[in-house]
Formats: C-alpha cells, structure tokens, sequence
C-alpha cells in the first residue's frame, strides 16, 4: 500500500492542484493533502476553511483524504506512513524554491521521495494568489476554481458584475 502526500497552503484550492491531486492518484494508493496553516503568508481562508474546500473540491475521488498539516512536512510524512511528497511543477520559475525545499526535506529524511508533476500548458498560469485577485475584483473564476470555492470567494468579496 503506497501513500503520498500532496502539500500545500490552498488558499484556496484550484484547478491547478485538483489537476495534480487527481493526477496523483494514478501514482499511489492513497494521497493525503496536507494542507499547511503557512501563518506567515497571513491567507485570506481560515485553515479549517481550507480544508473544508479541499475535501468538497476531491470528495469525489475515494483514494483522497484532507487533513490539516502538522509540523515539519518530513515529520509529518512520516507520522502519516506516507513514502513520497507529489508537488506540481508549473514553470521554470517554480523549480529554484521547489530545488531548495526538496533539498531541505532530503537533508531531514532521505528516504522521504519528492515527486513533481509538470502542470499542463492550461494551468501553467495558475495561482491562488492570481484567484483571490480576480475574485477581488468580481472577475470570472469559472475556469480556475471548484464551485465551492467560487461560492466561498463570492461571500468574501461578492458577485461578479453582470452584463446585462
Ligand atoms: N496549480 C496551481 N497553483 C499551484 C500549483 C498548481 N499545480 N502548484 C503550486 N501552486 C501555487 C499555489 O497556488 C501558491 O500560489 P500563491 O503563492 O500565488 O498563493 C504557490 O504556488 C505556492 O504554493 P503553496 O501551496 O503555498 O506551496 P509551497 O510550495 O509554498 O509549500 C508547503 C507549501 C506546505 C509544502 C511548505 O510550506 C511546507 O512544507 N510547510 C511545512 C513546514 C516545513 O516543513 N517547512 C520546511 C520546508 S523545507
């Protein structure tokens, strides 16, 4: 029985890690997405919100759990019995932090395997940050988020402008 975690902030969860979520799930027979309280990056979502998000967004696929992270990630990893983190890989500009993490997360525990998986050119583009700055300004999020999560940034920030 494999386990792999899938880390990160999710705030909020987009279509870009439901991608590599789903993908994940081809790789080991159970994914755990941790998501991280990541207090310094002061998220607009609560983390109970986060996680309430993230288990709406993959409550339909059966192998996916969502759990709050707790800790160091190797710590965490490990606690959980999972043998590999799966991160997505957008750009190049991505590869320099995640290099750094990896590397930090191999020092710690080396048995710990760090998995990328490259993100289609449709979601190369894709951030929360870049989400939470359409929602801001009422934008169409149809083809970034989940429902649930457009309805969550809706309470937050309110109803796109309509046309008509
Ligand atoms: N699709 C869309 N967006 C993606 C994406 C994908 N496939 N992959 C990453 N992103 C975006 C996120 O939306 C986020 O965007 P934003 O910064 O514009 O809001 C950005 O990439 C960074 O992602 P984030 O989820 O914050 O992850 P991270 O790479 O910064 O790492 C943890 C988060 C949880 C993995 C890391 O902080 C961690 O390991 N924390 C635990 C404590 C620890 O062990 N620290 C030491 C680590 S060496």
């Amino acid at each position: 029985m494999k386990r792999a975690l899938v880390p990160g902030t999710f705030d909020p969860i987009t279509s870009g890690h439901l991608d590599i979520i789903t993908r994940s799930t081809h790789l080991a027979d159970e994914i755990i997405v941790a998501v991280a309280p990541s207090v310094k990056k002061n998220p607009l979502f609560s983390l109970e919100k986060r996680v309430q998000l993230a288990r709406e967004a993959t409550a339909h696929l059966p192998t996916v759990t969502v759990v709050p992270l707790e800790g160091l990630l190797v710590e965490f990893a490990r606690k959980m019995g999972a043998t590999a983190v799966i991160k997505g890989l957008r750009a190049i500009t991505d590869f320099e932090y995640e290099f750094q993490q990896t590397a930090l997360n191999y020092e710690i525990d080396p048995k710990l395997e760090t998995i990328f998986i490259m993100s289609p050119p449709s979601y190369m583009y894709l951030s929360s940050s870049i989400v939470r700055e359409i929602a801001s300004m009422q934008g169409p999020l149809d083809n970034f988020v989940p429902a649930c999560v457009q309805e969550a940034l809706r309470e937050k920030f309110g109803e796109p402008a309509s046309d008509v």
